[in-house]
């Protein structure tokens, strides 16, 4: 039986030595080191020796298994670098081909400046209020002071829906509305909002109008609010987005909903108003559409016109982007072209 254990250690060595790949490996796992291996089988019949050998032969069998083990684990680490080495040589990984870089997603520019109009406004005390996109004709038109038929509907080509009155919002100002009734205490509670969104128009696309863009509306409703106020506050904001030289001024207009109703210009932030092309050489660009809150809305938000006052305006960031960059063609915004959003 001795000499059986040393066969099997020789063998079991010199077929080791031959072995260059995982399969034939196992194999001779199983084959000398199994629980049906060579080995194994030997050591199960140590009680057909005689008592005094049986002490010898064991000692021997686990230096055997010992032995065997250590040589197996050596030869499947040169089996291992044998693979790699080949894999290197016949070219299937290529560690000299420079590395994937992961895509960096970016936001979209007219986010960017939502969020900075956020950032801004949180600063002068002005919350968040989302308004809705799909409206009816009554918030978004009569309760603003157009009621059917006026002619400053027409300045709004809307988008119906083919339910009756179900439209999608042509402006922010609706929001104004639903505001003041959902904020407003039943007319007791003074407010400060801007109400950001999507706006929605039957126009025609071309370089210069989308059927849909964003606005930031702003109001303001308390005790006392006066023009000098709105024209403090739309100053404020200008230095604030601008920088602290940037200058505003007012020209007289006019909205349903506003009265008076004034468009605010600030001085062009290309050329600082020496006139260039963006400016169209005026050395002003328009930049929001603005008032004191008309009596009738105040009413139609739940407020008594005799003891409230408030101001609002509508500002368009898609413009102030387009501006600010350069941007040609307002298309860009929702063409989804990687090539004009990567760029920002
Ligand atoms: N809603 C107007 C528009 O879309 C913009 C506007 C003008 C909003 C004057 C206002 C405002 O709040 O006071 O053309």
């Amino acid at each position: 039986m001795l000499d059986k254990l040393e066969s099997v250690y020789t063998d079991g060595i010199a077929a080791l030595d031959a072995i260059n790949d995982g399969d034939a490996l196992r194999d001779w796992e199983l084959t000398y080191l199994g629980k049906k291996g060579a080995l194994t089988e030997l050591m199960r019949g140590v009680g057909a020796l005689p008592k005094e050998d049986r002490a010898a032969f064991g000692k021997r069998a686990n230096e055997v298994k010992e032995a065997l083990t250590a040589a197996y684990a050596a030869r499947d680490d040169i089996v291992k670098a044998h693979a790699l080495a080949l894999d290197l040589v016949g070219g299937e990984i290529d560690v000299t081909l420079p590395g994937r870089t992961a895509q960096k997603g970016g936001l979209h520019p007219s986010t960017h400046t939502l969020r900075r109009f956020y950032a801004i406004w949180s600063t002068m005390g002005f919350q968040v209020y989302r308004s809705r996109d799909v409206e009816d004709d009554e918030t978004n038109f009569t309760l603003l002071n157009m009621p059917p038929y006026h002619p400053a509907r027409d300045m709004q080509d809307t988008i119906y829906t083919t339910t009756p009155n179900v439209i999608l919002r042509t402006h922010t100002s609706p929001g104004q509305i639903r505001a003041m009734r959902e904020l407003g205490a039943d007319g007791t509670a003074p407010i400060r909002v801007i109400i950001p969104g999507m706006c929605y128009r039957f126009e025609q696309i071309t370089a210069r109008s989308e059927i849909q863009f964003h606005q930031v509306e702003a109001l303001c409703v308390g005790r006392n609010i006066k023009m000098s106020d709105l024209k403090g506050t739309v100053a404020e904001f200008a230095r604030r987005m601008y920088g602290d030289s940037a200058k505003v001024r007012f020209r007289a207009s006019y909205f349903p909903f506003t009265e008076p109703s004034m468009e605010v210009d600030v001085e062009c932030f290309l050329c600082g108003g020496e006139g260039c092309r963006i400016c169209k050489y005026a050395g002003w660009l328009e930049i929001a559409g603005s008032g004191m809150v008309h009596p009738t809305v105040l009413q139609n938000g739940g407020y008594d016109p005799r003891e409230w006052s408030g101001f609002a305006f509508g500002m368009g960031p898609e413009r102030i982007t387009m501006l600010r960059h350069g941007i040609q063609d307002i298309r860009y915004f929702w063409g989804n072209d990687l090539r004009f959003l990567e760029q920002f």
